[in-house]
């Protein structure tokens, strides 16, 4: 059975965002996986320090940060899963601060020692997992998905957790409602989603 973390950095309850979540999920539990939902706004996830002794020691599997609050039990479920769902709308041209918050603290996946100019990607050999990415922005599709920051931002995130990008699901255009829909074209996509991550 496929065991699918998804991690959403979106402020809102019942936008763009955990709407599409909520779909995905539906999705990959009716084709028999099991999908545990994250929203960092409910978990307690402090800003990174900077100070890299999580990068000290060398190994594949991430270091150990100096910060007591929810990341660690976070890591572990990462660690666990065969997959992610990595999701934030765009703000500012980019993936929210509160997912922003949460890509910072995943520095533990970096080998980086003093002495070094450059972070290593601990995971960047090894065995692949498979992440789908979701965003959503004001501007048309075609232009959040190129001009903006956060499909970086969520690749570079599946990157570091070791996961090839397998779907990018960017809707744009959806600031002209307060409650914006899933449209039958947006379902298909995620189905299609669906089947290349489990
Ligand atoms: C503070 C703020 C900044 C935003 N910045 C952008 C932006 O730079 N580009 C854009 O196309 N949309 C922008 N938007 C629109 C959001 O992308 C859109 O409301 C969001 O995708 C909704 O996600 P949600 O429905 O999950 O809350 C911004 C919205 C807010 C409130």
């Amino acid at each position: 059975m496929t065991n699918i973390l998804a991690i959403n950095g979106a402020y809102r309850h019942h936008g763009m965002t955990d709407q599409t979540v909520e779909i995905l999920k539906q999705a990959i539990e009716a084709a028999g996986g099991t999908v545990e939902v994250i929203h960092l706004r409910e978990h307690p996830v402090e800003f990174c320090l900077n100070c890299r002794e999580c990068t000290q020691l060398p190994g594949d599997t991430p270091g150990h940060c100096v910060l007591e609050d929810g990341m660690q039990e976070l890591i572990d479920k990462i660690e666990r899963a065969d997959g992610y769902i990595l999701a934030s709308p765009t703000n500012c041209g980019s993936t929210t601060a509160l997912f922003k918050r949460f890509m910072e603290r995943l520095v533990v996946y970096a080998y980086w020692p003093w002495g070094m100019n450059g972070p290593q990607l601990r995971k960047a050999r090894g065995p692949r997992k498979k992440a789908v990415l979701v965003s959503s922005c004001a501007a048309p599709g075609i232009l959040g998905r190129y001009f903006f920051a956060t499909r970086k931002q969520l690749t570079l995130t599946a990157k570091t957790l070791g996961a090839d990008t397998v779907g990018v699901l960017f809707t744009g255009l959806i600031g002209k409602e307060p409650s914006p829909k899933i449209t039958a074209r947006l379902q298909t996509r995620i189905q299609k989603s669906v089947a290349k991550l489990i």
